[in-house]
């Protein structure tokens, strides 16, 4: 396999050549934060087992007794809220705020519930599994900081249209909500390179987006110890930790833009 140097050059050329940016982020980018990843070593589904995959149909049926839960923190939801409660972003945040900040990356999609872009100084930012420090009416899909609303009288109600209230992270078998799922499809109609970066990419419709850019002739690099169902698509694969390779990538990037590069 062509050393990482080489790796590194080839990705920092792509990116400084194309026209629209893109990261789509999974728990990866996450895990040198201190935060487990779902699948692969380490991951919480490989601990504790896939989730129950109609969450959202509990929450439905039975949306008091679901408020009751999630307060009790049952299973394996203690361990990525601690982990995401103590977590700070990590050198590959930084790296991906600093290439927006260049100019270079147009958007990220994350999809990660932690709130570690915009920790890191990133704006442009997608939350297509939402954000762990917010809450949204299901029926409206206003959008609350968790301290704007009242949690002593469960479910809370929607101030707005009285609808109710969950967390935002979206549960399996629960729509995207329209507004960043619509965000997520624009951006990608627009992206010819997209950085596939510590995501496992069996999620849809996130997994989905990289097969759009491909279609259209866009370049996909690849950031992930191991292989993915997109590894053979990618005109780069690192094989570093993201936290690792975005920062050096970065730098190669400002000696293209500086004119320096070798
Ligand atoms: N740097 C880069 N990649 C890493 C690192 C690292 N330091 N550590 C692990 N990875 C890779 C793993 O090899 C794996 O391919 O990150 C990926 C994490 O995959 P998942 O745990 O499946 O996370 P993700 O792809 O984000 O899952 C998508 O599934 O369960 C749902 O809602 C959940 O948003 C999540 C969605």
């Amino acid at each position: 396999m062509a050393e990482l140097g080489e790796e590194i050059e080839k990705a920092a050329r792509l990116l400084h050549e194309a026209k629209y940016v893109l990261a789509l982020v999974g728990a990866g980018m996450s895990v040198e934060s201190g935060i487990p990843p779902f699948r692969g070593p380490g991951g919480l589904w490989t601990k504790y087992g896939e989730p129950d995959m109609r969450g959202y149909d509990r929450f439905l049926a039975d949306p008091k007794g679901w408020w009751e839960s999630i307060i009790k923190r049952e299973g394996y939801a203690s361990e990525l809220v601690e982990g995401i409660e103590r977590a700070k972003p990590n050198q590959g945040h930084y790296a991906l705020a600093e290439l927006e900040e260049m100019g270079v990356l147009k958007y990220i999609i994350t999809q990660n519930v932690d709130n570690l872009h915009y920790a890191a100084g990133s704006k442009n930012v997608a939350e297509i599994h939402g954000n762990i420090l917010k809450l949204r009416c299901i029926s409206c899909g206003h959008r609350y900081e968790r301290d704007e609303i009242n949690a002593e009288v469960l479910p809370p109600l929607c101030p707005d249209c009285g609808g109710y209230i969950k967390t935002d992270g979206v549960m399996f078998g629960e729509p995207i909500p329209p507004d960043v799922l619509k965000c997520c499809e624009d951006e990608t109609e627009k992206c010819d390179c997209m950085l596939l970066i510590g995501t496992s990419a069996q999620v849809y419709p996130a997994a989905a987006f990289p097969s759009t850019v491909r279609r259209r002739g866009g370049a996909l690099i690849e950031i992930n110890p191991y292989d993915t169902a997109l590894t053979n698509s990618c005109e780069v694969v690192l094989r570093d930790p993201s936290g690792e390779s975005l920062p050096l990538i970065v730098e190669r990037i400002k000696a293209l833009l500086a004119g320096t590069a070798t």
